[in-house]
This record gives structure tokens, C-alpha cells and sequence, in this order.
């Protein structure tokens, strides 16, 4: 087991009604930005909630952060926050509105020009506002992690940053929020939740029980969940443990003492701004086809999961191996995600593009074992056409 350090201050309040404990997280007479999305907390009753939770305080609206929350878009919010003179941003939305908030709370405290925090990176952020947050759709961990992804619609660059000065102070998870989403989202949610996990999960053994555990626990519920949460919408217990799942997959706890990956992620990142694919569809194409082209590498691993998430114990152990990526496979179109470029009506002339953007990106050598270089990137893409 490797080495970690563990640091997580957000606060949860899980559950039904739990919105309104934002009284009590957001002093009286505090300056709020509510940030938001394309109004879907207009049409499903969270808006009413937070207002009214929110009586006390003077409230100032942002709307109309896109998915894959644009930087063109965010600056805007950035200069609302700084003439209005706000004391606390809040979050209302999906993994999109939470990172584009993270991204608005620091560079509403940065000095120079906001883009060094995504070039630079979270190391020149040293002062953010407080954020909280509302989350409606479970997927990125957002909601309890330091990380946010910006892009940068005009030059098609999808980029990340990591700060602990953005982690939210506390987040607010109610199941019932997740009623009104479209089946797509539920399905990107899993998938995505589901490609976390592997991320930290999927590389060799070092014998940390404890994060393999929890990981193995975490993807049996997905497994479960993902489809029941399609099949009986209107069930709670499922849309809470799917939100639990999301949010475990990505706040910190399964990477302790274990090797990460993120390399599907990496990849999947070109493929959005580049083609405007879901997050959730290009890990859907890109991991199976990683695996297969680092079975070598991940072998050890992959038969873990074999044995011990899909109860494969037959056949040699090539046979598992592909069993395992099939039921993946199986797995994410039965989601609604499924794993060819052809799906998306992506072809071998839009692999080059990929390579390029990695190279531009510096991402010269990902992987757990930093073997992976974008000229693999685009044999991996091949194996997924
Ligand atoms: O904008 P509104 O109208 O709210 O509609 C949204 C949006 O169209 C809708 N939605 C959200 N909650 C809803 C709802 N519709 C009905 N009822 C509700 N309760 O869902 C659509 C998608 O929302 P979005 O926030 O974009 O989805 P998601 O949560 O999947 O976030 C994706 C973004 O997060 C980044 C992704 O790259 C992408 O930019 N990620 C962030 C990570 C992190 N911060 O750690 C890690 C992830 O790997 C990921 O990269
Ligand atoms: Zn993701």
C-alpha cells in the first residue's frame, strides 16, 4: 500500500429536505451568488427551496452556465462577484455548475489574467470566496472534491485545475433533486461515477485492501443501480444510493494508497471540445479500449475485478480478461452509452485531431505508469472505431 495524505473538510447534509440547512451554512445579510445552469432548478422546485432558505440573505443571479461550463461564460459571473461584492458563491446544478463556480470563486480573488489559474494551474490560486453548493445530478464528485474542468470554447481547449482553497465549505444532496433528469443524464452520471472508480481502481495490485474494497463495494452499486435507477425512476433508495456512489467515486477516498490512471479521462477531454461528445460517451469508448490495448500492465487487476465484481471464474485467464471487458462493455450500452467512435459517427480521420491536442496539452506520458503517449492515445482510439 503507497503512501497517502488524506484531507477532506466538506461538510454533506444527505437527504430529503436538506436544502434547507442552507440557513444555517449561509449567515443572515450575506452578499449570495446563486450560480446556475440553463434553468433546470426552475422547472423542478429547487429554485423555491433555495430562496426560501435564503430569505435572510441578499441574492444575486447568475444563469446560463452551459455544460461543460465555457470560460467565455464564467468571466461574466467573475465580474458580477467582483462588483456586487459578494461574501459566498452557491452552486445550484450539475458537476458543470460546480466546476464553473469553482473556477468563478478564484479568479474572483486572482490579480492577473484569469486563465493563468487553468494554464498555471491551482498552485497560483491563493485566495478564493466560500462556495456551497446544491447538487442535482449525480456524476463528477465535483460536489466534494478540489477539482474543476473549464473550457475555452473559441480555441477548443477542455482543461482542468485543482485547488484546495475551492473545495466546496459544504455540499447539499437531496435524491428527490434528481427526479426531473432526462434518462441521458442518469446514464452519463453512472458511467461517469463508474470510470472514476476504475480510474483509481484499474491499475496493479499493491495490496491496499481498503481502497479495493470500497471501490469493488461502490461498482457492484452501480452495476445494480445504474439500470434499476432507468427501469423504476421514481425510486428513492436507488437515486440515493447512485448520488452516494457519485460522490464517494470522486472525493478523495479510493485514491488513498493506491497507483491513479485518469488517462480515459485525459483522452475523453479531447474528444469533447473537439467534437462535442457527452464526458460520459467518451470514457463509454475510450476505457474499454484502453484496457484492451494495457491488458499486459492492468492484468492483475483486471482479474480481480473479474472474480470479485463479475463473479467470472471460468475459461483462462485471457478469457476472463475479455469477459470482464465485454461485460463493461455490455454494461455501458445498456446505460445508453455505447463504446465506438462509429456510434457517434466518428471516424479514423478524427483520431489525428485527438493526438494533436494531447501533444499541444503536454499530456506526453500518462498512465499509471506514465507509458502512454498520445501517438498510443490514437492506437487505443483505433481499437475503439
Ligand atoms: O443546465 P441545466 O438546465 O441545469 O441542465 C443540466 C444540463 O443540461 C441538466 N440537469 C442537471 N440537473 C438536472 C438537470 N436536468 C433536469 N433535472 C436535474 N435535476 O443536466 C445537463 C448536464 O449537466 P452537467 O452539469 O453538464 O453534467 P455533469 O454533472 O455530468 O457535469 C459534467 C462536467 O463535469 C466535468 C466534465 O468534464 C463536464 O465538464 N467533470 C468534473 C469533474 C470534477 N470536477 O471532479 C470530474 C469529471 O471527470 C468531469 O470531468
Ligand atoms: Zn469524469
Amino acid at each position: 500500500m503507497d503512501n497517502f495524505t488524506y484531507f477532506n473538510p466538506t461538510k454533506v447534509h444527505f437527504g430529503k429536505g436538506q436544502i434547507a440547512t442552507l440557513k444555517e451554512e449561509i449567515s443572515p445579510n450575506s452578499r449570495v451568488l446563486l450560480t446556475y445552469g440553463g434553468g433546470s432548478i426552475k422547472t423542478n422546485g429547487v429554485y423555491e427551496q433555495v430562496l426560501d432558505a435564503l430569505k435572510e440573505c441578499a441574492v444575486f443571479e447568475f444563469g446560463g452556465i452551459e455544460p461543460n461550463p465555457h470560460y467565455e461564460t464564467l468571466i461574466k459571473a467573475v465580474a458580477v462577484a467582483k462588483q456586487e461584492q459578494i461574501d459566498v458563491i452557491l452552486a445550484v446544478g450539475g458537476g458543470s455548475v460546480i466546476d464553473g463556480s469553482k473556477f468563478i470563486a478564484a479568479a474572483a480573488c486572482y490579480e492577473g489574467d484569469s486563465w493563468d489559474i487553468i494554464t498555471i494551474g491551482g498552485g497560483c490560486v491563493q485566495r478564493a470566496l466560500p462556495l456551497g453548493c446544491v447538487l442535482t445530478l449525480p456524476a463528477t464528485g465535483s460536489e466534494m472534491n478540489r477539482n474543476s474542468v473549464v473550457t475555452r470554447a473559441a480555441t477548443q481547449d477542455k482543461l482542468s485545475f485543482g485547488s484546495d482553497l475551492v473545495r466546496p465549505v459544504f455540499s447539499i444532496l437531496d435524491p428527490q433533486t434528481t427526479y426531473t433528469l432526462p434518462a441521458r443524464q442518469i446514464a452519463n452520471g453512472a458511467v461517469d461515477s463508474f470510470v472514476h472508480i476504475m480510474e483509481q481502481y484499474m491499475t496493479y495490485p499493491v495490496n491496499a485492501k481498503v481502497s479495493d474494497r470500497f471501490a469493488e463495494g461502490l461498482l457492484l452499486t452501480l452495476l445494480e443501480d445504474g439500470p434499476a435507477a432507468l427501469a423504476t425512476p421514481d425510486d428513492y433508495d436507488v437515486r440515493a444510493n447512485l448520488m452516494w456512489t457519485a460522490t464517494m467515486a470522486l472525493n478523495g477516498t479510493l485514491k488513498n494508497g493506491v497507483p491513479t490512471d485518469w488517462s480515459t479521462h485525459a483522452i475523453g477531454h479531447e474528444l469533447t471540445a473537439l467534437y462535442g461528445l457527452d464526458h460520459a460517451q467518451t470514457l463509454a469508448i475510450v476505457m474499454p479500449a484502453l484496457w484492451r490495448y494495457k491488458k499486459e500492465q492492468k492484468k492483475g487487476k483486471l482479474l480481480q475485478y473479474a472474480h470479485r465484481v463479475l463473479n467470472i471464474t471460468e475459461g483462462t485467464e485471457e478469457q476472463q480478461i475479455e469477459l470482464a471487458i465485454q461485460k463493461t462493455e455490455d454494461f455501458f450500452s445498456q446505460m445508453g452509452n455505447p463504446t465506438r467512435l462509429s456510434d457517434y459517427n466518428l471516424t479514423e480521420k478524427d483520431i489525428p485531431a485527438v493526438q494533436e491536442k494531447l501533444t499541444e496539452h503536454g499530456l506526453l506520458a500518462i498512465g499509471e505508469h506514465k507509458d502512454i503517449t498520445p501517438h498510443d492515445a490514437a492506437e487505443i482510439l483505433r481499437l475503439a472505431l
